[in-house]
């Protein structure tokens, strides 16, 4: 197995996290009835999707790291959906599911993060796209999932048992 580096690590552990993002959001949306909530979740399904087909081009131009890029990436899935499971149960409801993405986007934007500043000394051009490309809308995510979580706080009865 060829050995990565420390860039090409994370490379692989934000696309790890995208893949988790997609089946996060999925998960989540399923729980929400407002409207505007769900369709902010779907658009963060949507380019958590072009965020792993944007991660899968450049890895695929890593000659004889590749799989050993993709299995980290799958590490990472597995690691960030187990963390799901534990977080959210047969009891979760809306609310828990925002609650668990602030978490879950809180990483993403940290991994993005470190992923630019490595590069900055490692100085990849494409890399350096993809981070100006996707941090950003790894801040908007964070931003949105925490403005939606207390749309849904503001409409649960705070005396429900
Ligand atoms: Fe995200």
């Amino acid at each position: 197995m060829a050995e990565l580096t420390t860039l090409e690590e994370k490379l692989a552990e934000v696309t790890g996290l995208a893949q988790a993002a997609q089946g996060a959001t999925d998960k989540v949306a399923g729980w929400i009835e407002d409207e505007q909530v769900v369709n902010a979740i779907r658009k963060m399904h949507e380019e958590a999707v072009e965020t792993e087909d944007r991660c899968a081009r450049i890895i695929e131009s890593r000659d004889g790291k590749k799989t050993a890029i993709l299995e980290k990436a799958q590490e990472t899935k597995g690691e960030a959906t187990e963390m799901m499971d534990t977080y959210l149960g047969d009891e979760s409801d809306g609310l828990d599911g925002l609650e668990f993405m602030i978490m879950a986007e809180a990483g993403e934007v940290g991994h993005w993060a470190i992923l630019g500043k490595l590069n900055e000394k490692a100085g990849e051009d494409e890399v350096r796209e993809l981070v100006e490309w996707a941090l950003p809308i790894q801040e908007r995510h964070l931003q949105e999932v925490r403005e939606k979580s207390l749309v849904l706080a503001s409409e649960e009865d705070p005396e429900a048992t």
